[in-house]
């Protein structure tokens, strides 16, 4: 890493300096540094440290909290966030997105870092292409933005299981975000590695990342007093040195609080504010504000409506925030999508899973445009900083292409014979128990549990989340949390029970997160009696899956299809693609791949009815384009330039 070696390079000479020194005074007409906006003197010492070596600066005392003030050294320092996860929004589209949220007049970039996606294995990290956490943070560095990086391990975020990775739910004793040993073992061999990447990109060293955020709304979990000293001191032991924060919503935050780390807080309404002042102020007296989350919009479930926040409601918010003195970071300011099967769900009464778009109502759409928030807002805190700011880049173009037509067909029931051997069991296994992916068990997607039986009856069992259930290859229902049970119809001879189990996300916010295994999670009875000897196929879909369905396997599409089954077409962009979205009329409930990107679900229950198809994934020419589809086949699928999210409900 460039900062952290320049620091350490031993022996400087009078030649040396001068040399820096002239290199930073050409550089610095060249990177168009302006000294006396607060953000931008950030931006220049930030330059300096990629340029310079460590001891020419004065990175000393990091952001602090001296009284009501947030300090940045000896400057009083106002944040202005944004949150955006870089494992939602195409790596090619990083820059444009960091310089959108710079041009609103926002100082810092805040994002989460999700360990089930960048440790889908026990002791295998994954830090590449679109989970490139230092590039992302070494760019924001790059256009002049200062970072709070969320690193959880628990990050919540509509993402599944909150973050956490599936595979620590092997253990059937696991007490998930507590000091259970078999769960801090997994943090601490996960921090080992991620700090050992984060130390470096501190301020103190030379980079971006001014705070650190310890797990996150622990106050309304708060299942073990130990738990959030010891993930205190696990960031601090492995070499985190900037200012540690928390992050509660109100009825949290009381809870939430550790000692040596200044207290945060998460609203949306104005009716809210007034915590913002009694509520910290009550926890931990005079110190700086701040609204670490100040919900720009929501996120959406299957089956509810769109969630919008009326834009000129977000401004008052906002000012009245700024005007009682706090910072604020604003989530989402660019919310991006839930791209393969990462989304999260709620399990209160029902059980209820997250849409594969996180527009989120943010400030930017999903896709990166702008709307009538980000104007208002850019207005306001320009008007903030007394300087102009940076112009907003161009909108990167839509386009509607031609329907995709989809000729060509493999059953699921004829594609089993290309996947690995079935697993063989006497009981059912849950996805996270079956002996696959180097023993860490399937984390997403879905998993096919096949036996023999001799008669009909009534069919019960736990299903999580939903099992489609087939006498032979005859779809007869479906078992969810509702339809536990279903009569399985009498049939000669022999007979086989096939129920195909989707995860349709694990809960990321609730007491239930312990409970979050998928799959078969139990017995399944027929007439009371548990089945025996299944046969279990483990349909996680990804791009390896795929790779087993060579041109050959494929057939024209027949009169009448046998579902579920993969539906094979080309897209064809000429002269270069562009950004688009994808319509599934006459589809009912799958899963898209382009180029094999996941693009996530889509359902006709919606609300969402368009899947965001990024340009930077397509090729000039041919792209491939997969449709997993349940249980209704539709024609094409469509292609238009404005996405379609649902049916509007505005919050409050
Ligand atoms: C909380 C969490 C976030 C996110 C929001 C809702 O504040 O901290 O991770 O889940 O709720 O979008």
């Amino acid at each position: 890493m460039s900062i952290g070696s320049l620091r350490r390079r031993p022996g400087r000479t009078l030649g040396v300096l001068l040399l820096v020194l002239l290199s930073f005074l050409v550089l610095r007409r060249y990177l168009h540094l302006n000294p006396d906006n607060c953000a931008q003197e950030g931006a220049r010492r930030l330059n300096w440290s990629t340029l310079i070596p460590h001891w020419l600066q004065h990175r000393q005392l990091g952001l602090q909290a001296k009284g009501q003030n947030f300090m940045l050294e000896d400057t009083i320092f106002w944040i202005f966030g944004g949150s955006i996860h870089y494992f939602r929004v195409p790596r090619e589209y990083w820059r444009d997105r960091l310089l959108k949220l710079k041009a609103c007049g926002l100082n810092t970039l805040t994002t989460y870092v999700p360990w089930n996606l960048h440790e889908p294995e026990r002791g295998k990290f994954d830090f590449s292409g679109n989970l490139d956490l230092e590039a992302f943070v070494l760019l924001a560095a790059e256009i002049g933005l200062w970072v709070i990086l969320r690193p959880g391990p628990y990050i919540c975020a509509e993402i599944d299981l909150g973050g956490l990775p599936s595979w620590l739910l092997q253990d059937p004793g696991m007490k998930l975000r507590t000091t259970y040993q078999g769960f801090t073992e997994a943090v601490d061999l996960y921090f080992d590695h991620l700090m050992s990447r984060v130390v470096p990109l501190q301020y103190k060293h030379g980079g971006p990342i001014i705070a650190v955020q310890v797990e996150n709304e622990y106050g309304s979990y708060n299942r073990d007093p130990a738990y959030m000293p010891y993930i205190k001191k696990a960031l601090e032991d492995r070499g985190i040195i900037e200012l540690l924060l928390t992050s509660d919503n109100k009825d949290g935050l009381q809870k939430g609080v550790v000692h040596g780390v200044l207290a945060t807080i998460n609203l949306q309404s104005q009716q809210e504010l007034q915590s913002l002042t009694t509520s910290l102020l009550s926890v931990q007296g005079n110190q700086p504000k701040m609204v670490m989350e100040y919900w720009t919009g929501w996120f959406d479930s299957w089956g509810g409506p769109h969630n919008i926040l009326d834009s000129s409601e977000v401004l008052d918010t906002v000012s009245a925030i700024t005007n009682a003195g706090s910072s604020i970071n604003l989530y989402m300011f660019h919310g991006g999508t839930n791209f393969g099967f990462i989304n999260g769900a709620m399990h209160f009464n029902d059980y209820k899973s997250d849409v594969t778009s996180y527009d989120y109502d943010a400030v930017l759409t999903e896709a990166g445009d702008y709307t009538a928030k980000y104007g208002k807002l850019r207005d306001f805190f320009g008007s903030l900083s007394g300087a102009s700011l940076p112009p907003p880049p161009d909108l990167l173009p839509k386009t509607a292409y031609e329907p995709v037509a989809l000729p060509f067909y493999l059953s699921l029931w004829d594609a089993l014979q290309y996947m690995e051997k079935p697993i063989k069991s006497e009981k059912p296994i849950n996805m996270e128990n079956l002996p696959v992916n180097d023993g860490n068990g399937q984390a997403f997607g879905y998993t096919l549990y096949e036996t023999t039986i001799a008669s009909s009856g009534v069919l019960h069992g736990c299903v999580r989340d939903r099992g489609q259930v087939f006498v032979n290859t005859v779809s007869i229902g479906f078992l969810d949390y509702k339809t536990t049970e279903i009569v399985i119809p009498l049939t000669q001879g022999y007979t086989v029970l096939r129920i195909l189990v989707e995860n349709r996300g694990r809960v990321n916010y609730g007491n239930n997160i312990d409970d979050q295994r998928k799959g078969l999670i139990g017995d399944l009875y027929l007439n009371n009696s548990p089945l025996k000897n299944f046969r279990i196929y483990s349909l996680d879909m990804k791009k390896s899956f795929f790779q087993r369905f060579s041109a050959d396997k494929w057939s024209p599409v027949p009169e009448a299809p046998a579902l579920p089954a993969f539906f094979l077409g080309v897209l064809s962009i000429l002269p270069s693609p562009s950004d688009t979205f994808l319509k599934l009329e006459g589809w009912e409930k799958g899963v898209v791949f382009v180029n094999g990107h996941n693009l996530g679900r889509y359902w006709n229950i919606g609300p969402q009815e368009t899947l965001y198809l990024p340009g930077a994934w397509l090729n000039s020419g041919a792209n491939q384009v997969i449709v997993f589809e349940e249980t209704m086949a539709g024609p094409m699928v469509q292609s238009t330039d404005t996405p379609n999210l649902g049916r509007n409900q505005y919050l409050h």
